[in-house]
């Protein structure tokens, strides 16, 4: 049933939402915000430069793979709320504009490029209607937010600003953004606090934490949480290193550490460390904030986070020269994994394709398999050996490095595999096997942060 309102705007009849929501940048986070959005009853519009996403949106068909999101973006864009479009003047009618645009990593330094967030508000500032809130959830250098408010009473007095971060994870995008465990609003005005309160009605109703805080503890609530993170996984690396030097084995180490609240069990998988689109550009693009802002010893710390973590990477190819020897020429290795971490087809910073890439260029005749990413690894390798066909990479191996943990590896069942290999032998880079299981059927097994030497647990 469609109905249309005062202003001749059709709308869903059972749409119980006064809001009308325009969503920019349909990446992982825009487009999951926009169908999320649409699922709450929300008339939503995505908006994107890029036509091609324009084009698949539209027809219900999710440019990445995120589980869970193909099915609410059909469902969605068959309920007629939600529609997508490369034409900023379909905003002007919106009451609320979510700015969900990247930050990556700039070329040439440290920071987070803001190009994308500078256009986006240059090109929603003009054509926003008065009384509208321009909320902002990129991941931003603290000080974005005031800045570009500054910017928006330039061009559209009648506008406001808001910072709203986002903390979705990929693989649990849908979940994260319909049941996230709190919400932050930045906000410098009662009225813009009580606009994101009724976009977040539902939520709110769920008793997810609300807080409310101004523009820059906002912004430095994202970049916090992601350095928090961060930290948690280097200092289980950390241990890892030192769980190789003295013989120990940091499973068991972050499993008895983890058992006091206060350290709490999550973020302790101790492996090739850390990648993906947020994480190491977010303590990256801190650092060169702070550093602007006259502070940076405060973070210093994070430098070391930083390194750790890209150490993990530069051991687990120290432990592949330990097992083949230094001249890696010819030497057959499958490596299982090239996406950043398990359910995603991300292959931004991924530690796995990083150590295919470096094996390589040392010349070793890599295969690598993964259920996801192949197509994104293969275009930014081409040079690479890609498969989606297991049996196919392990094929005449010598060596297998585990390297994303996908629950299909965990599942495999290595006297099934044992005739396709050249030599029963296994790295796992992530902590996640079952070791017993693989030596009990005859493999060399080895793992980072355990001693050399495994001995076989449980
Ligand atoms: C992260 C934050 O979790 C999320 O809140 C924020 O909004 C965006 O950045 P994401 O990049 O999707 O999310 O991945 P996450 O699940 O945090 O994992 C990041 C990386 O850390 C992956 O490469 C993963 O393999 C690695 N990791 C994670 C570990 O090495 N060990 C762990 O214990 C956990």
């Amino acid at each position: 049933m469609w109905g249309s309102t005062s202003e001749g705007h059709l709308v869903v009849a059972n749409s119980n939402k006064r809001l009308r929501l325009s969503v920019i940048g349909t990446g992982y986070l825009g487009a999951t915000h926009a169908a999320a959005m649409s699922s709450l009853g929300f008339e939503v519009v995505g908006i994107d430069l890029d036509k091609e996403k324009i084009s698949l949106l539209s027809q219900g068909r999710v440019p990445f793979f995120e589980p869970g999101l193909d099915q609410l973006l059909s469902d969605e864009i068959a309920t007629g709320r939600l529609t997508f479009t490369d034409d900023f003047a379909a905003a002007s009618e919106c009451d609320v504009h979510f700015i969900c645009v990247g930050t990556p990593q700039a070329k040439n330094s440290l920071a987070a490029d803001m190009t994308f967030v500078n256009g986006a508000l240059a090109a929603i500032a003009p054509v926003a209607k008065s009384g509208s809130l321009i909320v902002g959830k990129s991941t931003v250098p603290v000080g974005t937010a005031a800045r570009l408010a500054e910017e928006l009473a330039s061009i559209n007095a009648g506008a406001e600003l808001a910072w709203n971060p986002e903390f979705l994870r990929e693989g649990f995008a849908v979940e994260d953004t319909l049941r996230p465990n709190r919400l932050v609003v930045g906000v410098t005005s009662d009225r813009a606090e009580e606009i994101l309160r009724e976009v977040y009605a539902d939520l709110l109703a769920l008793d997810i934490p609300w807080i409310r805080a101004d523009l820059p503890t906002a912004e430095l609530v994202k970049v916090a949480a992601n350095s928090f993170l961060a930290t948690k996984i280097s200092f289980i690396n950390a241990m890892a290193e030192i769980c190789e030097a003295a013989d120990g084995d940091v499973t068991v180490l972050a499993k008895a550490i983890g058992f006091d609240p206060r350290i709490g069990n999550r973020f302790l998988q101790a492996g090739i460390g850390f990648g993906g689109g947020c994480l190491p550009k977010d303590i990256r693009a801190f650092m060169a904030r702070a550093d602007e802002l006259g502070a940076r010893q405060a973070l210093e710390f994070l430098r070391e986070i930083d390194s750790i973590n890209l150490r993990a990477r530069t051991r687990m190819i120290e432990l592949v020269r330990a097992d083949l020897g230094d001249d890696l020429k010819g030497r057959k290795i499958a490596i299982l994994g090239a996406a950043f971490k398990p359910e995603s087809d991300d292959v931004r910073d991924s530690p796995a394709l990083d150590i295919a890439v470096q094996l390589h260029g040392a010349g070793a005749d890599v295969r690598i398999h993964d259920p996801k990413a192949t197509e994104n690894a293969k275009r930014r390798f081409p040079a690479l050996d890609f498969t989606t066909d297991l049996g196919e990479c392990l094929k005449g191996s010598e060596l297998i490095l585990h390297l994303t943990e996908w629950r299909e590896y965990r599942e495999i069942d290595p006297s099934a595999i044992a005739h396709l290999v050249a030599k029963k032998n296994i790295i796992d880079g992530r902590n996640a096997l079952d070791r017993a299981k693989w030596i009990k059927a005859g493999w060399h097994l080895r793992a980072l942060g355990v001693a050399p030497v495994l001995k076989a647990i449980g």
